[in-house]
């Protein structure tokens, strides 16, 4: 698939939470050939430093406005700069990159994602029929819910739960998950988040036989291929997040 390297314009940004900021860009190449589960590389034009680019998987896309949108979490230099970009600048985006989910002959799917985990699983699941996704956001606490309202038009059940049990159930995603993937209702899960609650969404669902896809997040260097920085380890050899994924089925990795 080809990827675009374009100037896009920052439209809007807007806060989700304390840390968490969703960007929405200009750019109707992204816009019109990225698919669920795939990733642009972005770096600021105006800037010097830092100099690297930085990996983030497509939240949204609005093909028909030509734009597309990036949910990110501030946790460095890199994204406190991405914060404070005012609507107009430009950012340069390389994209899209990476080989998405797997949509043949879904019936019915459980989202399962924590965090910005989630960010992908939101497009995801506007590609599919509302009556046909049901989405598990977990978070820590309460006010990292939020993720259930931008998820409500387009999932026909949200599951929520919280480490400290201050909204939904109490407890990981997996306080739910075994219940609803033993229920027999569900034909494909769909995990991304922290690589700990992935790893136990995956120890759960893979004895059901339920086909279970996982979109890795890793540190990426060059974002195509060619500095090993991404790779985890496959059946039979090493595999790279950026070229070979981020999504996977569950069985492909055997080490992340
Ligand atoms: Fe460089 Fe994947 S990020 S090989």
């Amino acid at each position: 698939m080809t990827a675009y390297n374009v100037d896009g314009i920052v439209l809007a940004q807007h806060v989700l939470s304390q840390d968490i900021r969703l960007m929405e860009i200009e750019a109707p190449a992204i816009a019109k050939n990225a698919q669920p589960g795939q990733f642009v590389t972005v770096r600021m034009n105006h800037l010097t430093m830092p100099l690297l680019r930085r990996p983030f998987g497509v939240a949204a896309v609005d093909r028909a406005a030509g734009t597309f949108q990036l949910m990110y979490r501030i946790v460095g230099e890199a994204t406190e700069l991405m914060a404070a970009l005012p609507a107009g600048s430009a950012i340069n985006v390389l994209g899209p990159l990476g080989h998405g989910f797997a949509l043949d002959g879904v019936k019915h799917a459980l989202l399962v994602g924590g965090g910005v985990g989630l960010a992908p699983l939101h497009f995801l699941a506007s590609a599919l029929p509302k009556d046909s996704v049901d989405v598990v956001v977990g978070g820590r606490t309460a006010a990292e819910l939020f993720w259930t309202d931008l998820f409500r038009d387009k999932t026909a059940k949200q599951f929520e739960t919280t480490d400290d049990g201050t909204k939904g159930v109490k407890g990981t995603v997996n306080a739910v998950v075994p219940d609803l993937v033993k229920s027999g209702a569900y034909d494909r899960v769909y995990v991304c988040g922290p690589s700990p609650m992935m790893k136990a969404v995956v120890a759960v669902v893979e004895p059901t036989k339920i086909p279970c896809q996982i979109s890795l997040e890793k540190y990426m260097g060059c974002g195509l291929g060619a500095c090993l920085s991404c790779s985890c380890g496959g059946l039979g050899k090493r595999l790279k997040v950026c070229k070979d994924g981020p999504v996977f089925w569950s069985q492909e990795v055997t080490e992340w």
